[in-house]
């Protein structure tokens, strides 16, 4: 029974003054939302303490009596501050309390006591998009799915801005009688039929954006000519339109506290949401036994509930991916086919498809000189250099460069600024709108352009053109830069992240009412969950595990030119960047076979890696012990996906399918691999006569002549059957399979 104490802090703190990264999963200039209680000088802090559940039988005021128990009985201070903060029922059974170190320990003692977190700071990690991932009116699944008819996607966030447009209802029936929970808004109709505070405000209102921007990007109604200033123009609607929304808000500018997080999925598991949406994380990857929202998310998976999570925006650096135990839907974040054109034209003839938020309507013909200079070389003006009149040549900061950089530089008497990509942004160009003559280009072609600018010297010259939104950009999707990336560090032997989504640069609603453009991983996810949704509301006895399969295997590994998806650097995305591939509704509807997991599984895989520590924390059944259960290794685990060892060979894996297309189908295995690689398959065709019908293979993996510099090496495995392709990745990757959890490569 152990509490973890200030380690995890620390690196949270350090990261957050040191990064001008936003508390959510978005990829944005706002600085300074991550305040982890620097201030926190008190003895006093809060914990989330995991207790044993109250005698059975306790309502709600049952299990806070019991919860009361464990606590000291003095209220806090002269003004008499409450201990018990939050008090949990479906997530777990446990509380959040303000308490001292050695007031802790003697909680620790109580009997029914389990384990103890520090309440940490987490980071909050479109018109067009339906369209990209082939979603159009009136026709396909979102005809066959009601567009999302029935199904309550909960988003845990910043709140909502209710009165938008994207949250009216028409069109959109009254919520299923199972619904319980209630609506605190300007505005609650059929659509937005939950919001809920958690933050101690009383008021689901948005005031930031990042809530109201998800929500309507999972469920947002159909809005005719939404556009950000002009751009993007076109009708607006989320993924699954008529699908119903929860808002917990569990955020505030200062991040999201995770006894918040715990408390708004208690209330969306109590209210019977039948997805959940987080686009916020944690900056460090944390074991998932010591992780209150794995083991909140636990909870809802085991009553049905999927939970759809972002990646995190701590790409291209790799193994920094979070939220990634097996049972939630990891979501990475990718282009779509749409840029906002903003060409740069060169004295020497040259032509740069940039790209502006801000567009102007009518631009000068004149050419400006073009300055490129160490003293301006990050945008920097300290020094207030000779700018006026000229466009100036500088190259991004790592994150962002701010806003107060480029201001500077404009009223100084700059003419506008072509802003550059770092070396590893690459081809992804996070678009921010500066309210300035700004065009953003790759980290290419800002070194043609600088190059040209330090040879012309004087003589160097540009123009600007403007061509809005241009669409049928290709490649794309490709994978963005800020994209965290796999392997986890918990868990090798499981592929993550899962799926790759629209990220960059997705236009959705915002307080205003408005449309705004931004990116992250945060976008992302919510239009996975969206996909999520529409599945559910044509398969509602499915479970998340086959749901997760279902978007898997369905997904795309090509791109809109054939050929495999790309990274930020334009190099072949892997399994790392992207998961199985780019999601593809249409497809996931359908996917054939399933791979299925139960709480059965997931609690042998438990005792694999935590042993039964793991089990008393993370599944809470007392029926179960680790004694009984037969350990699941992580490779063996019946994912979608498949991971193998790189260095002992011949290494084989087991899977079982379970038959959810027509009931007389048969299907043969195609292995898709390098040469380094050889795949064998055993059975290697699969015969079913009934729906619900399981079977079981083997997949055996043999690599040979791997460069030793080579981490892993990537293949698939497809089962094809008249109608389907059930497709999983195959990685052999050095240090997974082994007997106990695997260190890291
Ligand atoms: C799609 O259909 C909905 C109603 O079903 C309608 O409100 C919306 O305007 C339509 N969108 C387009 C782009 O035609
Ligand atoms: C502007 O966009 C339109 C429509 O996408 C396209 O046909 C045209 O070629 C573009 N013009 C330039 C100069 O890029
Ligand atoms: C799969 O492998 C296991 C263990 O190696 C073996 O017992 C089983 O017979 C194999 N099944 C098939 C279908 O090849």
């Amino acid at each position: 029974m152990a509490f973890l104490t200030n380690l995890i802090l620390l690196p949270l703190l350090l990261l957050a003054t040191f990064s001008p990264t936003p508390s959510v999963c978005y990829v944005s200039p706002s600085a300074g939302r991550v305040h982890q209680s620097a201030t926190q000088t008190s003895a006093y802090r809060t914990y989330i303490v995991l207790v044993q559940p109250p005698p059975s039988g306790a309502d709600g005021e049952g299990h806070r009596r019991w919860y009361e128990t464990f606590l000291p009985s003095s209220k806090i201070g002269e003004s008499g501050e409450p201990r018990l903060l939050h008090s949990y029922t479906e997530v777990f059974s446990g509380f959040t309390a303000k308490l001292t170190e050695s007031e802790l320990d003697a909680v620790a003692k109580k009997p029914g006591f389990v384990r103890a977190f520090p309440d940490r700071t987490l980071q909050l990690m479109t018109t067009h998009t339906p369209e990209f991932l082939g979603l159009r009116n009136g026709t396909g699944l979102w005809s066959d799915a009601g567009y999302g008819k029935g199904v309550i996607v909960g988003l845990l966030d910043t709140g909502i801005y209710a009165s938008h447009p994207s949250f009216d209802d028409h069109g959109v029936p009254p919520p299923p009688s199972k619904w319980k929970g209630s609506c605190k808004a300007v505005r609650c109709n059929n659509k937005l039929i939950g919001a809920k505070s958690l933050v101690g405000d009383d008021n689901s209102y948005d005031y930031d954006g990042h809530g109201t921007h998800t929500s309507s990007t999972a469920a947002g109604n159909f809005v005719a000519g939404a556009s950000d200033q002009g751009v993007g123009t076109g009708t607006a609607s989320g993924i699954a339109p008529g699908a119903h929304i929860a808002m917990y808000k569990v955020c505030t500018k200062k991040g999201c506290k995770e006894s918040m997080i715990v408390a708004g999925m208690d209330a969306a598991i109590k209210d019977g949401v039948d997805v959940l949406s987080l686009s916020l994380g944690s900056f460090t990857s944390v074991s998932f036994n010591n992780d209150p929202i794995a083991i909140g998310a636990f909870s809802a998976i085991s009553k049905g509930i999927i939970v759809v999570c972002a990646a995190g925006n701590r790409g291209p650096t790799p193994q920094l991916i979070t939220n990634d135990a097996p049972w939630l839907l990891t979501v990475a974040a990718g282009s779509v086919d749409r840029r906002f054109d903003a060409g740069v034209h060169l004295g020497n003839g040259k032509r740069i498809d940039g790209e502006a938020l801000t567009q102007v309507t009518k631009p000068t013909s004149k050419p400006y000189p073009l300055l490129y200079s160490e003293q301006h070389r990050f945008c920097q003006n300290e020094d207030h250099g000779s700018v006026a009149g000229k466009v100036i040549v500088c190259q991004s900061t790592t994150p962002t460069t701010r806003y107060s950089d480029i201001e500077r530089l404009m009223v100084a008497g700059a003419a506008g600024v072509v802003l550059f990509n770092n070396e590893a942004a690459g081809y992804t160009i996070a678009l921010r709108d500066f309210k300035a003559r700004v065009v953003q280009v790759t980290y290419a072609d800002g070194i043609t352009i600088a190059d040209y600018a330090k040879s012309a010297l004087n003589d160097a010259v540009a123009t600007f053109t403007y061509n809005n939104t241009v669409l049928g950009v290709r490649p794309s999707p490709v994978v963005a830069s800020f994209s965290s990336r796999g392997p986890s560090s918990i868990s090798l032997g499981v592929l993550k992240p899962d799926i790759l989504a629209p990220g960059l640069n997705i236009l959705a609603a915002w307080p205003g009412p408005s449309f705004k453009i931004i990116s992250g991983t945060s976008m992302a996810t919510p239009h996975v969950s969206g996909v999520a949704a529409l599945i559910k509301s044509l398969h509602p006895d499915w479970s998340p595990a086959a749901i997760k399969s279902a978007i898997l295997t369905t997904s795309d590994a090509v791109n809109n030119i054939g050929t495999s998806i790309l990274n930020e650097r334009h190099g072949k995305a892997s399994a790392y960047d992207r998961g199985a591939g780019h999601v593809n509704p249409a497809k996931a509807a359908d996917p054939g076979l399933v791979y299925d997991l139960g709480m059965t599984d997931y609690a042998g895989y438990i005792c694999w890696l935590f042993g039964d520590e793991g089990l008393v924390t993370i599944v809470r059944k007392s029926s179960l012990s680790c004694a009984k259960l037969p350990k699941v290794k992580d490779v063996q685990l019946n994912y979608p996906t498949l991971t193998v060892s790189l260095t002992s060979m011949p290494f084989t894996v087991t899977r079982t399918v379970t038959n959810v297309g027509p009931a007389d189908s048969t299907y043969a295995a195609k292995v898709d691999s390098p040469s380094s690689m050889t795949v064998h398959v055993s059975p290697e065709t699969l015969v079913f006569s009934k729906v619900g019908e399981k079977r079981t293979f083997n997949v055996t993996v043999i690599c040979q002549g791997v460069g030793a510099s080579e981490m892993f090496v990537e293949g698939s495995l497809s089962w094809v059957s008249k109608k389907h392709v059930v497709r999983s990745p195959i990685v052999a990757i050095r240090g997974a399979g082994g007997p106990t959890p695997a260190p890291l490569p």
